[in-house]
């Protein structure tokens, strides 16, 4: 067996309620002097967030703040984010918010330092160098993006979802403070809470690392390392996903019925993270190549793009990751793993997307039935995730899923 990985995160992470209130020393200790806010009008009116701007404020006079974010993010957004930074000469990046803002503060981050514009480092492995300093705060408890090595936008014109990914991407410091999430409507909590739920699926039953690597020649020498988006499923990311399905199991419906409920706030936000540790090394996979067209077409959120995906490729993937699949079963129905099936998980899956308000067909998202081939040729496309899903899908499994799924 090769295996042959590596593994990053965020270079620092402060995680717990009250973590925002050390913005402006951390901000002072790292001595910066014109970082640009990046986030929405709704975050912009949070109490906690007005408090940490103007803390920040009186630490760095060349502060700046752009609120011009958006949900699942145009290319447009992120380029008026990107003048604003530029015109305030910013020395660094702080993004708040749900993953669209953070992906948001990612590309500024890149861009103000390496110059051109967000289109050109489209891709895995185009941002030349280390961005100018980048802390993210997330809103949500879903995305990882405050962990994660990639940020995503839309190409309204190709009508897709268009992924940066490079290890530069990652945080400097991610401040993780649950408390920000409890403003989160239903809504909100139950879409990013379910992706963090399909981050850690995908990254625990995707294909292993060992077949990911190029056997040498010799077995006694080691495989051949290559540089590449993401590692495929190893033992330490699938103790990462597995620790967050328990969390999840135990928290997101708790959180979406009782906002308030700080036990769930963390658990969701501890899940987030870890989900987030966890497929940016190993992977996302069919899941998320499906939804970045049917996204791109139907602008559902991605939370709930992927949810309503999750058991119909699960249903698809089981074949190639039986003991995964059983592993999960065995989490969300609190039953031992010597009595599961993989069907087991599924259900539980289909009866949580119940739960949390998850709508179960395409159809429902406004996909019509003719897009379905356009869908099925986007997807297969996005060759960094077909290398690594669990079972490699052809052009027609990919029609039969999308059609079950409508
Ligand atoms: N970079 C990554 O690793 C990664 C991973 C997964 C998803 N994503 C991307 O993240 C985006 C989705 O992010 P999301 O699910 O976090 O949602 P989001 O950032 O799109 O936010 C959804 C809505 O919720 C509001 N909101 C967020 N936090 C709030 C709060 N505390 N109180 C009140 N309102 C709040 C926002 O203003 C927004 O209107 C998509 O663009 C997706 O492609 C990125
Ligand atoms: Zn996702």
């Amino acid at each position: 067996m090769n295996h042959f990985w590596q593994f990053a995160t965020s270079s620092s992470i402060r995680f717990g309620r009250g973590s925002v209130d050390s913005l402006a020393s951390e901000v002072a200790n790292r001595r910066l002097q014109s970082p640009v806010f990046v986030m929405d009008s709704t975050i912009e009116s949070l109490p906690q967030v007005q408090k940490a701007i103007s803390s920040v404020r009186s630490v760095a006079k060349g502060c700046s703040v752009f609120t011009g974010g958006e949900p699942e993010p145009s290319l447009e957004v992120a380029e008026a984010a990107i003048e604003i930074a530029r015109a305030s000469h910013a020395d660094s990046v702080i993004g708040i918010g749900g993953g669209s803002n953070l992906d948001i503060a990612k590309v500024v981050a890149v861009v103000l330092k390496h110059g051109g514009r967000a289109r050109d480092y489209f891709g895995f492995g185009k941002v030349p160098g280390p961005t100018l300093p980048l802390i993210a705060i997330p809103t949500t408890a879903g995305t990882g993006s405050e962990v994660s090595h990639s940020a995503v936008l839309t190409d309204t014109i190709a009508q897709v979802k268009v992924s940066t990914l490079s290890p530069y991407l990652r945080p400097a410091l991610a401040l993780i403070d649950s408390s920000l999430s409890e403003s989160c409507p239903a809504k909100v909590t139950a879409h990013s809470g379910i992706d963090a739920l399909v981050h850690a699926i995908e990254a625990l039953t995707n294909r292993p690392n060992a077949q990911m690597n190029i056997a040498a020649d010799n077995e006694n020498e080691p495989a051949v390392y290559e540089p590449r988006a993401y590692e495929g499923s190893y033992s330490f990311t699938s103790m990462l996903a597995l620790e967050a399905i328990r969390n999840i199991q135990r928290c997101l419906v708790r959180a979406v019925e009782s906002p308030n409920d700080r036990d769930a706030r963390d658990g969701m936000a501890y899940a987030a993270m870890l989900a987030g540790m966890a497929f940016s090394n190993s992977g996302v996979g069919l899941v998320h190549a499906l939804e970045y067209p049917i996204g791109a077409l139907t602008h559902c959120s991605h939370g709930e793009g992927n949810g309503l995906l999750l058991p119909y490729v699960m249903e698809f993937n089981k074949p190639m990751c039986h003991s995964s699949m059983i592993q999960i079963a065995s989490i969300l129905t609190g039953q031992p793993e010597d009595g599961c099936s993989c069907e087991e998980a599924i259900v539980a899956i289909q009866n949580l997307q119940i739960r949390i308000g998850i709508r179960p067909r395409l159809r429902d998202l406004g996909l019509r039935r003719e897009q379905i081939d356009q869908v099925a040729e986007k997807a297969i496309q996005i060759e960094r995730l077909m290398l690594v899903t669990a079972r490699r899908p052809n052009l027609d499994d990919l029609k039969q899923i999308l059609s079950n799924a409508w």
